[in-house]
């Protein structure tokens, strides 16, 4: 399998970091989720987290009801968020491992831990016609482990990765990268849909763009930022055209 068109999910969460910093009603989310879609996005990511600290409940009401494009809803584990995803039945779900202390979601699930916890877990929210991807590392066990419980789709972590490239450990970036290279083929050799994302920025994306097997990323904390300099608009359009290039191979 290998998509022609990469698609690009836009996360919005840290448009409503910056909203709760307040407790006010602006930035809406919903706002610049619809904006993203007109800029380019294929579909809008949003991780409703345990303790709430960005995207609300009601977040993911209006967003359900206003895109277009279709949701991406990240969630762990648990039975709470189980419930939510099943009222809303989301077009895709992913799974992700959430602990509080955390500032971001620092590595993927241990799949391999609780194999069969977690195929119950997902089986409802297929059942409900939910597309359910299970967040990893680029690691076969994992990826066998998702694989074996049912998910459609993994989305490899690219946040090793990143950190590499940022730290300027580039013999390190670049031995992630084959990993990833490597990972991705083999999780499409088993009829797994692959995505990519995590920590991804204009000067990182395009190396995981040309991977021909994944086909779609899910970029959000860069992105929101660069908006504050560029504008949502542009700062989604540069992606789009960063990974198109690499997609052609223009890179
Ligand atoms: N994919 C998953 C599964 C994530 O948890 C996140 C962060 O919420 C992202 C992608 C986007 O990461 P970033 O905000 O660093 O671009």
């Amino acid at each position: 399998m290998s998509a022609d068109k990469l698609r690009l999910g836009v996360n919005i969460d840290h448009v409503a970091t910056v909203r709760n910093a307040r407790g006010s009603a602006y930035p809406d989310p919903i706002r610049a989720a619809k904006l993203a879609e007109e800029a380019g996005a294929d579909g809008i990511t949003a991780h409703l987290r345990e303790d709430r600290r960005h995207i609300s409940d009601a977040d993911i009401e209006g967003l359900m009801e206003a895109l277009t494009s279709p949701l991406n809803f990240e969630m762990a584990a648990t039975d709470e968020m189980q419930a939510i995803a099943l009222r809303h039945k989301p077009h895709a779900v992913c799974i992700v491992p959430e602990k509080r202390e955390e500032r971001t979601t620092e590595g993927g699930l241990e799949v391999a831990k609780e194999e069969n916890r977690l195929a119950h877990f997902i089986a409802p929210l297929r059942d409900a016609g939910c597309r359910v991807s299970i967040f990893i590392a680029a690691d076969r066990r994992q990826i066998e482990a998702a694989h074996r419980i049912g998910a459609q789709v993994i989305e490899l972590h690219t946040g090793a990765y990143c950190d590499f490239h940022a730290e300027g450990k580039f013999a390190e970036r670049d031995a992630e990268l084959e990993r990833l290279a490597e990972m991705a083929t083999f999780a499409d050799s088993l009829g797994l849909e692959v995505h990519a994302g995590h920590g991804l920025t204009y000067d990182t994306v395009k190396p995981i763009a040309a991977l021909p097997e994944i086909m779609e990323l899910n970029i959000g904390h860069f992105i929101i930022g660069e908006a504050i300099f560029r504008g949502l608009t542009p700062a989604v359009q540069e992606m789009r055209r960063l990974m198109d290039e690499a997609r052609e191979g223009t890179n």
